[in-house]
């Protein structure tokens, strides 16, 4: 082998070696790299990260909110996540007290509260059970939040503590009470012993009843210190990965099984006890995996995936839906002369987060605490569709953003398989239209993964760029509750990856899906971190896309053989 390079680049050489090697190349070659010559520049998006509230990912998750159900408003049974162990009918203490549901004369999106009857304050006790348990830790501070108001009698404390499975007290704290109007309280417990199945217990002192709601529990030691704040040790997993953008909401959790329950970005932002609480769409998704405890508090909302995206240092990619619920479900579509104010959603989500503190939503944004730009280049239109009817939707959405924002880039979608029909149809259709970045996904096999290392090497350079927005290979079948995050998977990926990066020319951007998962709460396997109430970790997925997140090349360059252009035969050096 005879290797010449324009400049000294030891490591290059090195390099092409090994590439020589691994492509069975004979010696004697003579192999010409021409440092000063990019064939493409690798994105900073190329790595990033896609957030979807599956799996408990936010609400028991990433959202450091310790109580489940803490406004009452989980539709099927207000009462899901608490306990009145006392007041059971068979209990004989059951003329302790009792809890009933009532509701707001106005309804500014939290419509419930809980009524308590305190009839023997020695009996009575209402238990919150977390998420699958609470996990608390010896000494840390956990701050705890209460709207009260005292409606009749002379209850005069509230008192809340930290018990484990067998009762037994691990931290208390109370808030003396006594308003006759809605009032906020705020109490710290600290934490005398670790536990990963804790709950709160509240009892009251007096007798009479008081009013309930947004009780709320988050560590002290949340991401960056803010109150109310994120997961800190989860937020540190994706932090490390250093991603060059994060998607949210999702994910088919963006489009709904029906319109109705599809995701609004509008309702997720300002206060958070006024955000209205959505059944989550993977609570009963999957037979195998029933979780008719999971509803969405939107506590982690957009304002906070941006806040998000700006803390990593990554672009925001939001993804919005397009009039379309999802077609593995009802499919429901709204007409096309309904369609304006889900475009209007797209047009004030730009606003959102780059119009000025004048304009309506860019003061939504300042009032939160954010006057500064978010600075969004990227939005996405509908997840996962495909046939005619997301192509016209597509288009009224994409005319209208480009009308309004001519530099957005408009990120559309090819469906939810990486080859057939819909796929053809939606690439081809897209092309026509002049798209700009298309979303491409594949749950396959680790074979697959491994044959389809050259899947983009005869992809038109000149054509829409590539947002491999969810992949993961299976190791069963997709989304078998059986699939595992093995190495076979890990390696694959990884194999998988260097087609990404090589054809920089025409994948912009990468995203592994699903992200997380609590070990108890989960729908869906694989994903790339796992946690419970107490800790976290990246899988061998994770380690392989962190790897190539903080590696990641700056440039292609060419390298010739004797004298010709090796561009497409998988000999390209990434300078790193
Ligand atoms: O990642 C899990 C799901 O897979 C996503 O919500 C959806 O877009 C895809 O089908």
């Amino acid at each position: 082998m005879i290797l010449k390079t324009s400049k000294k680049q030891g490591f290059a050489a090195l390099l092409i070696a090994i590439l020589l090697v691994n492509c069975n190349i004979v010696a004697q070659q003579e192999l010409t790299v021409d440092m000063g010559k990019t064939i493409a520049p690798i994105q900073p998006t190329m790595y990033g990260i896609f957030f979807e509230d599956i799996n408990f990912a936010a609400d028991g998750g990433l959202y450091a909110e310790m109580i489940k159900n803490r406004s009452f408003e989980f539709t099927v049974d207000p009462f899901i996540g608490w306990k009145q162990p006392n007041s059971d009918k068979h209990s004989y203490n059951k003329n302790s007290g009792i809890a009933s549901i009532v509701k707001y004369a106005d309804n500014d999106g939290n419509s419930n509260y809980c009524r308590v009857e305190v009839n023997n304050s020695t009996g009575y006790e209402l238990i919150n059970e977390g998420f699958r348990g609470m996990g608390i830790k010896e000494n840390e501070v956990y701050n705890l939040y209460v709207s009260a108001l005292n409606k009749r009698g002379n209850i005069s404390k509230i008192i809340f503590q930290f018990i484990d499975t067998n009762g037994q007290v691990l931290g208390e704290t109370s808030i003396a009470t006594g308003s006759a109007n809605w009032k906020d309280y705020t109490t710290q417990i600290t934490a005398t012993k670790t536990e990963a199945k804790a709950k709160l217990k509240i009892t009251f002192e007096g007798t009479g009843e008081i009013d309930l709601d947004m009780i709320s529990l988050f560590p002290i030691d949340t991401w960056k210190g803010r109150e109310k704040g994120l997961r800190k040790d989860l937020v540190q997993l994706l932090d490390a990965m250093d991603p060059g953008f994060l998607r949210f909401p999702g994910g088919c959790i963006v489009e709904g099984r029906t319109l109705a329950r599809r995701y609004q970005w509008k309702k997720t932002v300002g206060p958070v006890g006024n955000r209205e609480v959505l059944v989550n769409r993977w609570n009963t998704e999957f037979s195998h995996r029933l979780t008719p405890d999971y509803y969405q508090s939107f506590g982690l909302g957009f304002f906070e995936y941006f806040q998000l995206s700006e803390d990593l240092g990554a672009e925001a990619l939001p993804i919005l839906s397009c009039g379309m619920a999802c077609q593995f479900n009802t499919g429901e579509l709204v007409p096309m002369e309904e369609l304006d104010p889900y475009v209007q959603d797209a047009i004030d989500l730009i606003e959102f987060a780059n119009g000025s503190v004048e304009t309506p939503w860019g003061k939504v944004r300042s009032d939160m605490g954010h006057p500064e730009l978010f600075n969004l280049k990227y939005i996405g239109v509908g997840n996962e569709q495909w046939g005619p009817a997301y192509i016209e939707r597509y288009k009224v959405f994409a005319d209208a953003i480009k009308a309004k924002y001519p530099d957005m880039i408009i990120v559309s979608g090819s469906g939810p398989f990486p080859e057939g029909d819909y796929f053809e149809y939606g690439m081809q259709e897209l092309k026509k239209l002049d798209a700009k970045i298309i979303d491409e996904h594949y749950y396959k096999s680790p074979k697959w993964f491994r044959d389809n290392a050259t899947r983009y090497d005869s992809y038109d350079r000149n054509g829409p760029k590539i947002f491999a927005g969810e992949y993961a290979a299976q190791s069963v079948a997709i989304a078998s509750p059986n699939n595992k995050n093995n190495w076979e998977c890990a390696f694959s990926e990884a194999a998988f990856m260097t087609g990404l990066e090589r054809n920089a020319a025409v994948v912009n951007l990468t995203s592994y899906a699903p992200l997380m998962a609590h070990e108890e709460g989960w729908q869906w396997t694989p994903d790339m971190i796992w946690f419970n109430n107490l800790e976290s970790y990246g899988t061998a997925n994770y380690q392989v896309q962190k790897l190539y997140a903080t590696h990641r090349g700056t440039d292609l360059i060419a390298i010739k053989n004797e004298g010709k252009d090796l561009q497409g035969k998988m000999i390209y050096l990434l300078l790193r």
